[in-house]
């Protein structure tokens, strides 16, 4: 803990993120955990210098989008037409205020899309579909859709997969953040590109507020997994609930994560508190984390605890 900043009244302020859980090979190892590393420290390099929660998770989410090791921004997953169709979801615990865009189809950042969303004033909290590709055309956001498509996803694309389980628990997975800031505001970010050879408008529980994710005064959460069961229970919502009754966020993210598994799904969650607590939990067999304390103590890993 910084003596600082509670002198000066302020939060010691603290990060975690996620890069999905999924079975992710030995080889595919050391490419997640500096994806993880590097956003977790994008994010925290923006809360010590006074930056905002929102802020944070937005910039360690880009980094995330940016890099082809995860199923978000460029490199995503293709769907059955072999396209790029991406969801993002940002949200400000201190105003509920929110930003969720579906199925977008030109836009590489979609965080950052649905952040200028919550910012616009007076506007809808959710865009998808063709009305998030003309509102991506209109903040000068959007790019060739091809621009998306590395040849990885080509080839696995081309190969196809009919008859596989396109939700089995092997697909690499969606990022998320969640962060509290010097001022104790949360904030949480979840962005995606679903599944593999998911049917065109298919949405998952990333961009949905209270599935993918969800952020209070109390708590911030971020989901990964099979969207279809993070749905069904509302789950970063109900993470945030749990909080929000006396669990610690680590107690709170074993619960949810229970839950996901009594209804035969699977996946994992990363959870913040404004005391800076932090707290994750996954079913999977390795889920991507990176996470940097109040005291300031980078921890990641692929493996649980
Ligand atoms: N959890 C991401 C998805 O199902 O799309």
């Amino acid at each position: 803990m910084n003596p600082k900043n509670a002198l000066q009244g302020l939060n010691n302020p603290a990060i975690i993120v996620h890069g999905g859980a999924w079975s992710i090979p030995d080889d595919l190892k050391a490419e997640h955990l500096v994806g993880v590393i590097n956003a977790v420290k994008t994010g925290y390099q923006i809360l010590v210098e006074h930056g905002s929660a929102l802020e944070a998770v937005e910039r360690a989410v880009v980094c995330m989008e940016e890099d082809p090791t995860f199923d978000a921004g460029i490199g995503s997953f293709l769907n059955e037409e072999g396209y790029v169709e991406l969801d993002a979801l940002i949200m400000d615990g201190n105003t509920l205020n929110a930003g969720a865009i579906g199925a977008v189809s030109n836009c590489r950042n979609p965080i950052i899309l649905a952040r200028r969303l919550l910012e616009k004033i007076n506007s809808p909290m959710m865009l998808v579909g063709r009305g998030a590709d003309k509102f991506a055309e209109k903040v000068g956001l959007s790019c060739d859709p091809k621009e998306l498509i590395i040849p990885r996803e080509q080839e696995r694309w081309e190969k196809g997969n009919v008859g596989k389980d396109i939700f089995s628990p092997n697909a690499k997975g969606t990022v998320g953040a969640v962060a509290v800031d010097m001022n104790g505001h949360l904030a949480s970010a979840t962005s995606t590109g679903g599944s593999p050879f998911k049917m065109i408008g298919r949405l998952g529980d990333s961009p949905l507020i209270g599935s993918g994710g969800y952020a209070s005064e109390v708590a911030a959460a971020s989901s990964t997994g099979h969207g279809e069961s993070f749905m069904k229970l509302n789950a970063a919502k109900l993470a945030i609930d749990l909080v929000e009754q006396g669990h610690t966020p680590q107690m709170a993210a074993k619960i949810v994560i229970e839950k996901i598994a009594s209804i035969n799904g699977y996946g994992g969650i990363i959870i913040i508190d404004k005391q800076s607590r932090l707290g994750f939990h996954f079913s999977t067999t390795r889920m991507a984390y990176a996470s940097i304390s109040k005291e300031g103590h980078l921890d990641s890993g692929i493996d649980p605890k």
